[in-house]
């Protein structure tokens, strides 16, 4: 049943080129130049109304959402807040029949999201689901949504389930781009043609798997953990720490890596292994000074760089390639080493990956 790996994380992990490429099969059509989901067809006119969308969720498919913010504030200039679940529910919160509400969730079963849709539906808001398995609760409770198309996600920690989740929220992004105007057809075609590339490109990034190992032996009884990003990549810092906390028990947290100097940097010393995004993006040039700061106050760096990288190399101690892609989409790549890094290092623990302690795979109580 785990397909030859020694655990089902493993092989969940492993099966991402194939499940991101199931979640946009039939729904992106390259050579058309269209995207197809009957869920955003059907209800064009809502989401074209809104003013802004409110996605709500918890833990790993949250993470999700923060990057969907990124997307969609990008491509489709629509306006967006990301919720924890369990805080909008409580919050008596500002919503009407002129939202539009996006709930992201794996399990579908999730009792905070899933409370954060009703009240969401009873102030008349439109609620659209994405969900992995098919017919769950929240995927019931929902106007409208898209499924993931994951397949079975038994570790209690998520990997696929997230990439999947960015891929549809990328393909919403885009064709409500497309819809609005805010993104040009070439544009449009590019973002299209370069996602179809991401299951190979995952595969590449996966090839790093031996390597990862060496860094994971070196930093496996470290006590805490830094993750940074920006932009794009900064929800993968965040979800990068909740995977090595959740399985291997070892104290993280992911910060945007601008906000160092606003505190967190006090925490560096020889003892503290700080993961960098650090590709090819945008804010390059930023990363690489917030490196520097890091490096001069003795903190071991671990770079995750676009293929072929040379001025992280030159100040990191490691450094983990992926290949190059559209910024937007990088997310999908950056992901693969944080996975594989937890993953090896929990196992080096001797913890139990699959079923973490005092984790469930739904959490079906608030
Ligand atoms: O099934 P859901 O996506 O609604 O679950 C939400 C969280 O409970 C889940 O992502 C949790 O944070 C995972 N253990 C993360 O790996």
């Amino acid at each position: 049943e785990k397909g030859g790996y020694e655990h089902f994380m493993l092989k969940e992990i492993y099966e991402q080129p194939r499940a991101i490429l199931d979640t946009f099969r039939g729904r992106l059509l390259s050579n058309e130049a269209i995207i197809k989901m009957a869920g955003i067809e059907d209800n064009m006119k809502r989401f074209l109304a809104a003013d802004r969308i409110i996605i709500v969720a918890c833990g790993t498919s949250w993470h999700a959402g923060l990057v969907a913010e990124y997307i969609f504030e990008d491509l489709a200039r629509i306006p967006v807040e990301v919720e924890y679940a369990s805080e909008f529910r409580y919050r008596n919160p500002v919503i009407s029949e002129k939202d539009v509400v996006i709930a992201i969730s794996q399990s579908g079963e999730t009792a905070d999201t899933l409370a954060a849709i009703k009240l969401a539906r009873s102030k008349g808001a439109f609620v659209f689901g994405v969900c992995n398995v098919v017919g769950s609760s929240i995927a019931r409770e929902t106007d409208a949504g898209a499924y993931t198309h994951a397949g079975p996600e038994i570790g209690v920690a998520s990997t696929k389930a997230f990439t999947t989740q960015i891929t549809v929220l990328t393909l919403i992004a885009l064709r409500l781009a497309r819809a609005k105007g805010t993104i040009s057809s070439s544009e449009f075609r590019q973002h299209l043609i370069e996602l179809e590339t991401i299951p190979n490109k995952v595969e590449e990034a996966l090839q790093s798997d031996e390597a990862i190992k060496v860094i994971a032996d070196i930093y496996k009884d470290s006590k805490n953990c830094l993750y940074l990003g920006r932009g794009f990549n900064f929800p993968v810092a965040l979800e990068g720490a909740l995977k090595l906390k959740e399985i291997s028990y070892i104290h993280a947290e992911g910060y945007p890596a601008a906000e160092m100097k606003h505190g967190p940097i006090a925490l560096i010393d020889e003892q503290m292994p700080v993961v960098v995004i650090a590709t090819k993006t945008e804010h390059y040039e930023k990363v690489v000074s917030n490196i520097q700061e890091i490096k001069s106050r003795k903190g071991k760096i671990i770079g995750i760089v676009t293929k072929g990288d040379v001025s992280v190399r030159e100040l990191a101690d490691h450094v983990i390639e992926v290949p190059d892609t559209l910024e937007s989409l990088s997310p999908l790549l950056t992901t693969i080493p944080l996975q594989l890094l937890s993953y090896h290092i929990a196992v080096m623990l001797g913890k139990n990956v699959d079923q973490p302690r005092n984790l469930a795979k739904s959490v079906t109580v608030e």
